[in-house]
């Protein structure tokens, strides 16, 4: 039964995991698939035998301080192929953002209540100190609305004013604490006026939730 190679975690956060890897003579890793990207840094000077898919061999040479990168998906079992000199990496992986991933979540339920016109579950994507930009109104940004009871209020006459109402083709993306929502809009006024227009919203967060809606959309000329 050959020996296991021993895991020392360094680092274990939102973003990145770094893992120490030593490896005494003849030690293996067992099999292992790759969740997220990464890149080793090997430690020592040596020879790593790998067991492949598919019963598949090879060897990667560690030159101690010059790193390497991989990515997701990669599988193998991995050996110090040397009978006498241990030998050590450190890997370090790019795990996912968590934040975003929540922040992400955040405006798909947004998005949702919409669709559901469900004004409760719209609210709870909103944060305690929220405000919401509407693309049209009388100022540069459109109408401001500040303070829960005025955005659930501005929501609310969304639907009045359109009892007919899909936001459709939704693409969402977190890049720090902003996101960017992007979306087609088919909605039946009451007077029967349709409207189909595409437009995006910008976010600001406070936490997972959402400060600040800023919306846009296209105007047909
Ligand atoms: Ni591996």
């Amino acid at each position: 039964m050959p020996q296991s190679a021993r895991p020392v975690v360094h680092v274990d956060d939102e973003r990145f995991k770094v893992t120490e890897w030593r490896f005494a003579p003849g030690a293996e890793t067992g099999w292992h698939r790759h969740g997220h990207d990464y890149v080793i840094v090997p430690l020592t000077d040596g020879t790593l035998k790998l067991d492949l898919p598919g019963g598949h061999e090879a060897e990667a040479r560690l030159v101690r301080g010059v790193p390497y990168s991989r990515r997701e998906g990669v599988e193998h079992n991995v050996t110090n192929g040397s009978d006498a000199e241990p030998l050590a990496f450190l890997e370090v992986e790019v795990v996912d953002d968590v934040t975003a991933l929540r922040r992400r979540a955040t405006m798909e339920a947004l998005m949702a209540a919409f669709n559901a016109r469900d004004l409760d579950a719209l609210m709870a994507c909103m944060s305690e100190d929220c405000a919401f930009q509407s693309a049209a109104g009388p100022d540069a940004e459109g109408a401001l609305h500040r303070g829960r009871a005025a955005v659930r209020a501005a929501y609310a006459a969304i639907f009045d004013t359109f009892p007919e109402a899909a936001w459709t083709e939704g693409t969402h993306m977190v890049a720090g604490g902003t996101g960017l929502s992007t979306w087609r809009f088919l909605g039946t006024a009451h007077d029967g006026r349709r409207v189909d227009v595409r437009g995006c919203d910008v976010f600001a967060f406070e936490g997972d939730l959402i400060a600040l809606k800023d919306s846009y959309r296209k105007a047909r000329g």
